[in-house]
């Protein structure tokens, strides 16, 4: 079983990404052949900066090593290491019908928060496809807001098949039943639906645009103060605590079940103040993340060890992805 996923290079690594996404990854790579990629060409639709664009992209290769993604295991590499990619993303989109992508949720997203429409805001799911159909991809591990560009590789990888392979049956993908397989392999969604949501600081979901997040490999100090700066209202210390507000929901992600079951019980009873279960989750962020970030601080310091992970990586990736081209190339009439 092949499983892929792309994080985007777009920000800092925070709580938010971890749970809803790299810890899953980090679990898969023992459940098949993984491959991870830094996106970092989807990544220049927000980050217009070279110098931060690939500083983030490196800090994202960083991040996703010192949470345990083991390069022996795992394909670690960046988006823009495989050319393949970006052929296919031209190729594929020529089948891909307009009004799919006037009705994506991500792009109307984006719009809604401001940012300028453009044709690579409009082709991200083109891209992404690309990314997943290229290597053959079986299991596509994404948070629930990615559901729809996985239903849009399916449904464009059917439409090339069914363009392009004589005797393809979209009932039939695999040519299991007698027709021909499709070239495109269809992949299938993987959705953490438990904590997939994590929220930030102030109550929204956790994300860099709302400047709420809690950044895994933060100072001590601004962990702190992040941490000490959840939003809470003015219970006092005796009463009991209003459930599912951010603090009360991120010491339920963050804290092993059995001690959560007994901080929600003081959480429901009263008698312990905002300040001390602040402190709770202080401890639990350094019980939880400090290893990771000691191998973050030794990773920083070791740039060629992470380059030549990233470069071992492009090329593994690289051999993967020929044999979809080089179909993809001759179904269409593309010679070498
Ligand atoms: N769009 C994804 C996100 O923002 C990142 C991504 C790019 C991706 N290409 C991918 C995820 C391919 C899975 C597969 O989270």
């Amino acid at each position: 079983m092949r499983i892929l996923s792309g994080i985007q290079s777009s920000g800092k690594q925070h709580i938010g990404n971890y749970y809803g996404a790299l810890r899953q990854f980090v679990d898969l790579q023992n459940r098949g052949e993984a491959l991870y990629f830094i996106a970092n060409l989807h990544a220049l639709t927000t980050v217009r900066d070279p110098a931060q664009a690939s500083a983030l992209t490196r800090e994202t290769a960083i991040a996703f090593l010192a949470l345990g993604l083991d390069p022996r295991k795992a394909i670690l590499f960046r988006q823009s290491d495989i050319p393949e990619v970006t052929e296919l993303y031209w190729i594929l989109g020529t089948v891909v019908p307009l009004s799919n992508l006037d009705r994506a949720h991500s792009y109307k997203d984006k719009l809604a928060r401001g940012i300028p429409a453009d044709f690579g805001l409009f082709a991200y799911p083109v891209l992404m496809a690309a990314d997943i159909l290229v290597y053959g991809s079986d299991l596509v591990p994404v948070g629930r807001d990615q559901v729809q560009h996985l239903e849009f590789a399916r449904d464009w990888a059917t439409k090339f098949n069914v363009t392009y392979v004589p005797g393809y049956e979209p009932a039939d993908p695999t040519g299991s039943k007698g027709g021909a397989p499709g070239i495109l392999k269809l992949p299938e969604a993987l959705v953490q639906e438990s904590t997939a949501v994590v929220p930030g600081t102030d109550g929204q979901k956790m994300s860099k645009s709302y400047n709420n997040t809690i950044d895994l490999f933060a100072d001590d100090a601004e962990v702190r103060r992040r941490i000490m700066g959840i939003k809470t209202d003015s219970t006092p210390v005796e009463a009991p605590k209003p459930v599912d507000t951010p603090l009360h929901q991120l010491l339920k992600v963050m804290l092993p079940q059995s001690e959560f079951a007994a901080v929600d019980r003081t959480w429901r009873e009263g008698g312990k103040g905002y300040g001390e279960f602040k402190k709770i989750l202080l401890a639990a962020f350094h019980a939880t993340f400090d290893e990771a970030r000691a191998r973050h601080q030794a990773l920083q310091a070791d740039p060629g060890a992470v380059d030549s992970i990233l470069r071992a990586g492009a090329e593994r990736a690289r051999a993967l992805a020929a044999p979809v081209i080089d179909r993809v190339r001759a179904a269409v009439g593309i010679e070498r």
